[in-house]
């Protein structure tokens, strides 16, 4: 039986994808390379140092290390300053109403994302009193596609792999919950998502008997 579910905030929560991308850009741009919007499907679900090095690899560029970590820190003040103003206006479809039915009918809830800034942002559109265990881009040694992130979220909620069903809009994410032993709901494009045992477009599409049924066909 299904008694939790983890889910990534970037992208299934909250679009914040339109901030990163906006303060990567004015970054690159201050560094002299181009970055599309593109280009920016590869930062999801990325942590940010490995971020800044994929926008590096694109411009095809090397930095020293201590200068990767300083501009990380120049883009976050810059992502901060739009996080700031975020309200629960920004929470995307269905995910209220999900979460809701989720408490109502007695299951788990965690967070489960690469981001430093998780908490913050669901302080900022209310959305943290959902959530019972909050792993993130601060507890983590591993990025997605490894399955730490959500396997400290199983722990913490005291539940095993097997009954969790995560929710994901990255490709790695979704990798980084089939590699945990948990099913997963992609949040997107099927042909993107294909590792996923279902892909809905937004979670208007998910409910408690949805979630379990996805257990019985498994
Ligand atoms: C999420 C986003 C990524 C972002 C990462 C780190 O996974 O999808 O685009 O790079 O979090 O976010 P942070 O807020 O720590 O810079
Ligand atoms: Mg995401």
């Amino acid at each position: 039986p299904i008694k939790a579910c983890l889910f990534d905030l970037d992208g299934v929560l909250v679009d914040t994808a339109v901030y990163h991308f906006k303060a990567w850009r004015q970054l690159a741009q201050s560094l002299g390379i181009d970055f599309t919007e593109h280009d920016n499907e590869r930062l999801k679900g990325v942590s940010r140092v490995r971020s800044l090095e994929i926008i590096l690899e694109i411009g095809g560029k090397t930095l020293p290390q201590e200068q990767i970590l300083a501009l990380c820190e120049q883009k976050n003040s810059e992502y901060l300053l739009d996080v700031a103003k975020m309200t629960p206006e920004e929470i995307l479809p269905g995910v209220v109403d999900f979460l809701q039915a989720l408490k109502a009918e007695g299951l788990k809830i965690a967070l489960g994302s690469a981001s430093k800034n998780a908490q913050l942002i669901l302080e900022r559109t209310q959305l943290l009193p959902y959530f019972e265990a909050i792993i993130d881009g601060r507890h983590v040694v591993n990025g997605k596609p490894d399955p730490e992130v959500f396997l400290k979220g199983a722990e913490a909620l005291g539940v095993l792999p097997e009954e969790c069903v995560v929710f994901e809009d990255a490709l790695a994410g979704v990798e980084a919950a089939k590699n945990g032993g948990m099913l997963c709901v992609g949040v997107g494009q099927p042909e993107v998502l294909t590792l996923a045992d279902i892909v809905v477009k937004d979670l208007t599409e998910m409910s408690v008997e949805r979630l379990h049924s996805l257990a019985q066909k498994g």
